[in-house]
């Protein structure tokens, strides 16, 4: 015990990194607004209650949200807005008046935590960026005058992009174009005890990389050591592309000798519907499973391979889907709830061995992976019912799960069978690679798979929830109603009161 505690000290004194790593990392979600009938205030505030979310971004300072927020110990990051950036970044006044009108008449009713001085301005409006630091500064000044200065931090949140030759890691640096703005930027976030806001996009670096990033990569999911990431210069194994980023962002700081200031990434993400044709990825299960990767990596202090152990808080991208938003499908299917409050899908946050022993989520399946080779799938469901001693009479002609007629759809039957007959164990769900989880209940009409609980999944309590996964059920599901009809997201829950049990 002595001689650990006598490394561990030897380890502080020598790490030439003061990044602490004493604090735990939180999961947020942003809220964007962008949403045709979009519940007001007071109904978000009921939803983020329910969902126990503690931790929440808003990319304005909206005077009604910020009152509903109240009394709530919600702890908000606000946003000036691109559009008053300008203004603000040229005047002292402007800013000071900024503060007073959205902080001052809030807190500490409402518990504001940071201020985002705009949103990827050096890449959404370069020509605001000679004042970005002014208005970091001035709007600074102003939380120092009310002694809010320790309570409320500042600071910009940027685009991944505005790094260049992320991988490996180590090389990374900022587009140099912006150093006449980082530099400053940087020593600013030192000084006041900042951090650096980073948004972290995994699916567009693996849509954009063209096939060059697996997708298992992007989502978190195990790869074989053989094709982790390892970075030649500091021989780091890189099992995401998650981690890959952040510790990009890392030496990029410490390019420009800046090795003290800590990440929280902003937004973070995945899309769970696009366009089939142009957006394929952007589905239900490829959405659950980054998003229940990512809560369980941040939430468990993982840390990233150059930093082990030091938190790195993020805030998911996003509360709601925002059909408003003009573009791809993509753009509107980012959130994890509708405007109504019903979740898109159930997270599933089980499997995460230590993390989450306590999560109920049973709602995994097991099912025969798209475009594989048919004679692997064929070996797969003949093993399933053969040596894997899978009860196949469901799908024999006549049985409940004869139709469809197609390998794909009776080695779904046995592998989910199989799955779940051992307990959907860490490794049960492969069949040579053929296989993948699901939390999508493959049961169609009378044929119920092992593991669904055979409602259709959309009544619990006598109302219609009907989320569009279509795959929930009473009971063990995730979902429940509270006093507000608003659907609670019992994961998430224990996901959050397990993070307050450590603020
Ligand atoms: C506000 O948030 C800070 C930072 O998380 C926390 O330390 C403080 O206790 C919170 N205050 C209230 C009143 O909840
Ligand atoms: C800017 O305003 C703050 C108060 O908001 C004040 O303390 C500071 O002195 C001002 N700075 C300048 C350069 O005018
Ligand atoms: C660096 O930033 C400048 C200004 O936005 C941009 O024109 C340039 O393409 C960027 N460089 C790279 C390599 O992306
Ligand atoms: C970083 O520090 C090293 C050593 O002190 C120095 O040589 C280098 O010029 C510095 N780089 C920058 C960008 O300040
Ligand atoms: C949690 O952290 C431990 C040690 O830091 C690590 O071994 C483990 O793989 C992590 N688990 C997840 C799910 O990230
Ligand atoms: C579940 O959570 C409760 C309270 O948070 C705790 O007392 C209990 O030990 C947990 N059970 C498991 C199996 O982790
Ligand atoms: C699911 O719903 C359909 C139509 O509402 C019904 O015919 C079917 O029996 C239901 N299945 C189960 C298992 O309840
Ligand atoms: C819903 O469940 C609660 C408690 O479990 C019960 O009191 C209530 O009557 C139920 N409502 C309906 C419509 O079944
Ligand atoms: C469930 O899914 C099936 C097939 O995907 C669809 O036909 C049905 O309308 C869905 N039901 C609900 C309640 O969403
Ligand atoms: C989840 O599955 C495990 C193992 O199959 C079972 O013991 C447990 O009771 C299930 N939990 C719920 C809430 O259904």
């Amino acid at each position: 015990m002595a001689s650990s505690r006598l490394m561990a000290l030897l380890f502080i004194h020598f790490l030439p990194l003061a990044l602490a790593a004493d604090k735990d990392a939180f999961v947020g979600v942003n809220i964007g607004t962008a949403v045709s009938d979009m519940p007001n205030p007071t109904q978000v505030v009921a939803l983020l209650k329910a969902q126990q979310i503690h931790h929440v971004r808003l990319y304005d300072a909206d005077q009604a949200m910020l009152l509903a927020l109240a009394g709530t110990g919600i702890r908000v990051t606000v946003s000036v807005p691109n559009q008053q950036l300008l203004a603000i970044g040229q005047s002292n006044a402007t800013a000071a008046n900024w503060v007073a009108r959205n902080i001052l008449t809030h807190v500490p009713a409402t518990n504001i935590t940071a201020i985002s001085v705009g949103s990827e301005v050096l890449t959404a409006i370069p020509n605001a960026a000679p004042v970005l630091v002014s208005a970091l500064q001035y709007i600074h000044a102003a939380l120092v005058a009310a002694r809010l200065d320790s309570r409320i931090k500042v600071s910009t949140a940027h685009s991944s992009s505005v790094i260049l030759d992320s991988f490996p890691p180590s090389q990374a640096f900022f587009n140099r174009t912006w150093d006449p703005v980082m530099v400053p930027l940087l020593k600013f976030l030192q000084s006041t005890g900042s951090f650096l806001m980073l948004n972290v996009y995994p699916y567009y670096d693996y849509v954009q990389s063209h096939d060059a990033i697996p997708l298992d990569y992007a989502l978190f999911r195990p790869l074989p050591p053989n094709k982790e990431a390892v970075d030649s210069n500091t021989l780091l194994h890189y099992t995401n592309v998650f981690d890959a980023v952040v510790d990009a962002a890392y030496f990029a700081m410490s390019y420009l000798n800046f090795t003290n200031i800590p990440i929280v990434v902003t937004e973070s993400g995945w899309p769970s519907k696009g366009d089939p044709a142009t957006e394929p990825d952007a589905t239900i299960d490829n959405a659950n499973t980054y998003n229940s990767n990512l809560i369980k990596h941040v939430l468990n202090n993982t840390g990233t391979p150059k930093h082990p152990g030091v938190a790195v808080s993020t805030f998911i991208y996003e509360l709601y889907n925002e059909d408003s938003r003009q573009g791809a499908v993509s753009e509107k299917n980012w959130g994890l709830f509708d405007s109504n409050g019903r979740p898109i899908y159930v997270l599933h946050l089980t499997g995460s061995g230590t993390v989450l022993a306590n999560d109920t989520t049973n709602q995994t399946y097991c099912v025969a992976r798209d475009g594989v080779d048919r004679k692997m799938l064929q070996a797969a469901l003949d093993w399933a019912c053969g040596p894997g001693k899978v009860d196949c009479s469901a799908v024999l002609q006549g049985a409940p799960c004869y139709e469809p007629d197609t390998v794909a759809a009776h080695a779904t039957y046995a592998f989910d069978a199989y799955y779940h007959r051992m307990a959907m164990a860490e490794g049960t769900c492969d069949f040579n690679g053929v296989a993948t989880v699901t939390t999508t209940d493959p049961s169609h009409g009378s044929c119920i798979f092992p593991g669904s609980h055979g409602s259709n999944g959309t009544f619990i309590n006598g109302t219609s929830l009907a989320p569009s996964t279509n795959s929930t059920s009473s009971g063990s599901s995730l979902l429940s109603f509270n006093s507000n009809g608003y659907v609670s997201f019992r994961g998430l829950v224990a996901v959050l009161l397990w993070i307050a049990v450590f603020l």
